[in-house]
């Protein structure tokens, strides 16, 4: 039986920003499903971690390097839902507010990393596996090999998004790391101490969360500067598409509802209504809604949507927007709203309730990414028997086959450049889909048969696991 310990800066339900969370908060359980192992996790104690504090089981404090200082961690446990979580706690780094955006963020998850090496001897297991997760856990793979905790054990580093590096000045790496020079080496990129890089470079394995997108970041439009280093590296990077908790997301036990669904157009539309209501849009039943719940920042495309606004909105169709972000995307939204009152709605702050209402009270789900590591808000939508509108790119390309009238495959609707009129012809052809029974029935068809789950996915992990 395999030990793995799985490490991050988020995890559902304890603290949450993007879909890192939602992975991690739901590959344990899957693992454990399929795969002879047990699935620890550890995580840094956040001001605002959703923990009950009583809950949870000190177990032991103990000093972590930090340059030529000692910074005290406390480690604490707790069971949920059958998966033991550790807890990292540090009231100097992580007592604040947020999650991330502070200026030293590098010095945060530096001492992250290490007391996570510093936490091994604590555990109630050895690990085998030890899995990181984006740059803030990438000096893990590093400091496995080069201080060597435990003997034998292999490192899995999973790349959720290839833009966030945790590079820092040079002189960083003497500030903060306690490993000898010789060691910059493995851990720079472009002159600057780079953890992604420090990730990729020392991990046994790399892995990122679909296939396509580990093709495409071998090459400079994906590779965010990081693609020689990924090509060279190809015979050990994997693709594994993420799933999502199909309990958790489900139409037909969601709490959040105004009517639980499965299969079932006509409750789909009650739920639609409901959402026109609630978005102070008019009540039509036939008018197609696309939704597009998401962080409002370039990488989701939303300059594509803005670009082609006004094009859009001469069809007769109503979109919704819920998330928030960068202020030139969500101003450039807003200012539209009142030419398009009746067509067009902007909730830019975040609510998990309405987003689940979106999901369900939608026609499509439009998600128009410049690049897109997995993305599961597509995956959420075929849950919700909503059809998604995206752009062939990483998990986009390996979820969402585009409709074929020809052959009747296909759950879904896209384009292929990152083109602004590409796109509007992709929804227009999906509106038209739409008007046309027969095969929109078809196309409802293949998305209730869509897989969304871990279930492949998790034994993909396995297999990977035990090939180390
Ligand atoms: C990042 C990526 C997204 C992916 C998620 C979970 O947020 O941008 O595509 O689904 O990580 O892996």
């Amino acid at each position: 039986m395999q030990n793995v310990l799985l490490t991050a800066s988020e995890c559902s339900p304890f603290i949450k920003t993007g879909g890192l969370a939602d992975v991690i908060g739901s590959l344990p359980s899957a693992l454990k499903k399929v795969h002879d192992c047990t699935v620890s996790v550890i995580l840094p104690l956040y001001e605002d971690s959703n923990i009950n504090q009583q809950e949870v089981n000190f177990v032991a404090a103990f000093n972590v390097p930090v340059g030529w200082r000692n910074q005290q961690a406390v480690l604490y446990k707790l069971i949920h839902n059958d998966i033991t979580y550790y807890f990292i706690k540090n009231s100097y780094y992580f007592g604040r507010k947020g999650t991330y955006g502070y200026f030293d963020d590098g010095e945060r998850f530096v001492f992250f990393s290490r007391a996570v090496i510093e936490a091994i001897p604590f555990l109630s297991f050895i690990p085998d596996i030890i899995h990181s997760n984006d740059w803030q856990t990438g000096l893990i793979p590093a400091f496995l090999k080069i201080l060597q905790p435990i003997a034998d054990v292999k490192s899995v580093f999973t790349i959720h998004n290839l833009q966030y590096q945790g590079a820092m000045p040079a002189n960083m790496f003497y500030e903060l790391l306690n490993v000898r020079d010789e060691h910059f080496f493995g851990m720079e990129w472009n002159g600057l101490l780079n953890c992604m890089k420090a990730g990729i470079f020392h991990a046994d394995l790399i892995t990122t969360v679909s296939p396509s997108y580990a093709k495409e970041i071998q090459y400079s439009y994906y590779g965010e500067g990081l693609d020689p280093l990924l090509h060279d590296l190809k015979d050990k990077l994997f693709g594994v598409v993420n799933g999502i908790d199909v309990n958790e997301f489900n139409p037909l036990t969601d709490t959040n509802l105004y009517k639980n669904y499965h299969q079932s157009p006509q409750d789909k539309k009650d739920n639609k209504k409901y959402l026109q209501q609630e978005c102070g849009l008019p009540e039509r039943s036939c008018v197609p809604v696309i939704g597009i719940v998401s962080r409002l920042v370039e990488q989701k495309g939303l300059s594509l949507v803005t670009c082609m606004l006004h094009e859009m909105m001469q069809e007769d169709v109503q979109l919704i927007i819920l998330g928030t972000g960068e202020p030139s995307i969500e101003g450039s939204l807003l200012e539209s709203l009142q030419q398009y009152r009746e067509q067009l709605a902007v909730c830019n702050y975040f609510d998990e309730g309405l987003a689940r209402r979106i999901y369900a009270g939608s026609d499509f789900f439009l998600m128009p990414s410049r690049f897109e590591p997995c993305g599961l808000g597509q995956l959420i939508a075929l849950r919700y028997e909503t059809v998604p509108i995206v752009r062939e790119t990483g998990g986009l390309r390996d979820t969402i086959v585009p409709f074929n009238e020809h052959t009747l495959e296909g759950n879904g609707f896209s384009f292929t450049n990152y083109n602004a009129h590409d796109m509007f012809h992709a929804i227009q052809y999906a509106l038209d889909l739409y008007r046309t029974p027969v095969l929109w029935h078809k196309v409802l068809q293949n998305i209730y048969t869509s897989s969304v789950s871990w279930d492949q996915s998790a034994k993909t992990y396995q297999s990977l696991y035990e090939k180390l």
